[in-house]
């Protein structure tokens, strides 16, 4: 992919995630590297991962070998970014003029299709059944689980003093768990902002900092580990 490279094992049912300084945006029309984003985005990833499984959500993650490797789970990825939204950002005000920062109550899940020639675009839940992603009880299950995640995650981010504004997830089918979450949550995939800032520049602590050359980016990235492993060691 445009951020990790995938490599086989000598177990088929276990696959090595390497996280590259690769950045992309805008469907790679916009590229760059963001030093050591690989290095923080699997560590990122790593923690949250373990937060969400010692809380009952099954994910892909196995366990973290090195510093931009993570072995994970195989798993047959459903062709979905699950978008979670606490407060209104990005593609949602571009498309519904709603104004940056509207808190979302209940928060909005929102499916896009995996397609880059398509340019990703929003789906409904009668889209989904037609194009035969996944059926009724499929969907339910993606909401209540990404629901579940967000509840986690916004509880974890807030002692960070980092606000959740939205996230993506993947989901992936495994070979008898059922669904488990895959890919990655990192800042690249989330939206972050720094509750200690009240400036709307000076508070993103996300790609955003990347898609809109807001500067610093590399240092929003650290920052956001920084909180986080702050967080891990006082549990
Ligand atoms: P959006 O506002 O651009 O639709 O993005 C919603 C969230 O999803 C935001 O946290 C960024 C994340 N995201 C990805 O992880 N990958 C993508 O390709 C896109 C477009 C968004
Ligand atoms: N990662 C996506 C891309 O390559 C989009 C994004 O995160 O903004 O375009």
């Amino acid at each position: 992919g445009k951020a990790k490279i995938i490599y086989a094992t000598d177990d088929p049912d276990v696959l090595i995630s390497y996280f590259k300084d690769d950045a992309t945006a805008f469907n790679a029309q916009k590229r760059g590297q963001i030093t050591n984003k690989g290095i923080v985005n699997c560590k990122v990833a790593s923690h949250l991962f373990q937060l969400l499984e010692a809380q009952g959500v099954k994910t892909h993650w196995l366990d973290t070998p090195s510093e931009r490797e993570m072995r994970v789970r195989a798993v047959k990825i459903i062709p979905l970014e699950v978008v979670v939204r606490n407060l209104a950002a990005g593609s949602l005000c571009k498309q519904t003029g709603l104004a940056l920062g509207t808190v979302l109550t209940p928060p909005l899940v929102e499916f896009y299709y995996k397609n880059d020639d398509l340019g990703d675009p929003l789906l409904t839940r009668d889209r989904i059944r037609v194009m035969n992603i996944a059926d009724e009880a499929q969907i339910n299950e993606l909401i209540r689980l990404a629901e579940k995640i967000n509840t986690i995650l916004q509880t974890f981010f807030q002692r960070c003093q980092i606000t959740l504004v939205d996230f993506k997830l993947e989901f992936g089918l495994g070979q008898m768990n059922g669904i488990l979450l895959a890919d990655e949550i990192s800042p690249d995939t989330c939206r972050l902002w720094d509750q200690a800032k009240s400036d709307q520049v000076d508070r993103v602590l996300d790609k955003d900092r990347f898609r809109q050359d807001l500067g610093h980016v590399a240092e929003a990235y650290q920052e956001v580990l920084q909180r986080i492993l702050g967080q891990v060691s006082r549990n």
